[in-house]
């Protein structure tokens, strides 16, 4: 039996050749997904954009991505999604861990983000990361014909503790 290679996971720069594999993903993950011109936008103004492959040249397949948003002191996490035959397994975690790291490289030491109220798989993720909640944004997130949904907004602190 010969040995079957590791398949290698690369963090790299989200392109925009990548965003139909994006856009599939987006769609089947969401209800109310992100559109091509969202990803386009975001790209376009230079946000942090990061798309998380597996494998190698033809063969490597899309399994996740992120965006971020650069404030002055803080970054703003506006999409972090898995495709969901992937969920589970712990890329999400890795997906943040990218975050935190090119936060701190570029000194931003605070990051936020919006999540619906009811997307509980979520906000488990992000507290067992260690975001905290902290407040309310009231009918943010478009929710069905004439409804909004509030989101949850989460920080995490990139600051070390003072010793
Ligand atoms: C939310 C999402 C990004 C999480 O991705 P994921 O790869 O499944 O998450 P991970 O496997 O990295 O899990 C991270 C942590 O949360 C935990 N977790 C994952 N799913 C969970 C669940 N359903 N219930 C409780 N804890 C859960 C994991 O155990 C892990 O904790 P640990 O590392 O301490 O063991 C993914 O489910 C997704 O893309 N959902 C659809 C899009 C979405 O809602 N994005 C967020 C918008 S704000």
């Amino acid at each position: 039996m010969s040995a079957q290679p590791q398949a290698t996971l690369a963090v790299l720069p989200l392109r925009l050749v990548d965003l139909d594999a994006v856009l599939l993903i987006e769609q089947q993950a969401y209800a109310h997904p992100w559109s091509h011109g969202n990803f386009v936008d975001s790209l376009a103004a230079g946000y942090e954009a990061w798309a998380l492959w597996e494998g190698r040249g033809q063969q490597a397949r899309l399994l996740g991505y992120f965006l971020a948003m650069q404030g002055v002191d803080e970054m703003h996490l506006l999409n972090i999604t898995v495709q969901p035959a992937q969920q589970g397994r712990g890329l999400a975690r890795l997906m943040l861990d990218e975050l935190c790291a090119r936060s701190r490289a570029l000194g931003r030491l605070q990051i936020w983000l919006e999540v619906r109220e009811s997307n509980a798989r979520a906000r488990q993720v992000y507290q067992r990361y260690g975001f905290a909640e902290v407040g309310l944004r009231r009918a943010y997130y478009p929710a069905g014909p004439g409804q909004r949904e509030d989101a949850i907004l989460m920080s995490l602190s990139l600051e070390e503790p003072a010793t």
